[in-house]
């Protein structure tokens, strides 16, 4: 049964809710990574991502500046440093280093792919888009990378302010 409700106590019961950190780089060679939680697929020939990412947000600027980014799926351990890059700005911090998070080369993008994530997607932005209060972000997979152990979890949101836990897939 369903009764009416307000929409933002509604919203509530969407957990979990998934969660992407994604890495970039600006026009002096600096790395940064963020978390984001609104993160969908939005096409499949070409994969597409779109990420809605605050105008605020130093990756909004890098993503502006360089037109690329890498949008990687954390495991359930990296709660920690997901929660770490997602409450600080990285204007004027490190936070790749600050975190510990440990990165590699990306094959085509400037910005890293994150070592103990369980899948990387280099993506070159294909436009930007601003139909409510937040930009969305819509990239195009260029190379995607995966993690050698195939028992990783995937971290989630499992409940409101950032309550962070493991996901795994349903065997088929
Ligand atoms: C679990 C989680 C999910 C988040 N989801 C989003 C999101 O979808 N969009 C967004 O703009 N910020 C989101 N944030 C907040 C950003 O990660 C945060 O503002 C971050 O400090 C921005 O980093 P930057 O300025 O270095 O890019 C989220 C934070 C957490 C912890």
């Amino acid at each position: 049964m369903q009764k009416p409700t307000d929409i933002e106590k509604a919203l509530q019961r969407k957990y979990p809710e998934q969660v992407v950190l994604v890495t970039t780089q600006n026009k002096q060679g600096k790395n940064n990574v963020m978390a984001v939680g609104w993160a969908a697929i939005a096409s499949s020939e070409p994969v597409m991502f779109v990420l809605g990412i605050d105008e605020q947000a130093c990756t909004y600027q890098n993503i502006l500046e360089t037109k690329q980014f890498v949008v990687s799926f954390p495991s359930e351990k990296m709660a920690k440093e997901t929660l770490f890059v997602g409450s600080v700005h990285g204007y004027s911090r490190d936070k790749i280093q600050e975190s510990g998070l440990r990165i590699q080369k990306a094959a085509f993008v400037n910005a890293p792919v994150l070592v103990d994530a369980v899948a990387n997607f280099e993506c070159e932005l294909v436009e930007i888009t601003k139909p409510g209060d937040c930009p969305l972000v819509v990239g195009k997979v260029v190379y995607a990378w995966e993690n050698t152990d195939e028992e990783l979890k995937r971290l989630y949101t499992v409940g409101k302010n950032h309550k962070l836990a493991g996901v795994r897939p349903i065997e088929t």
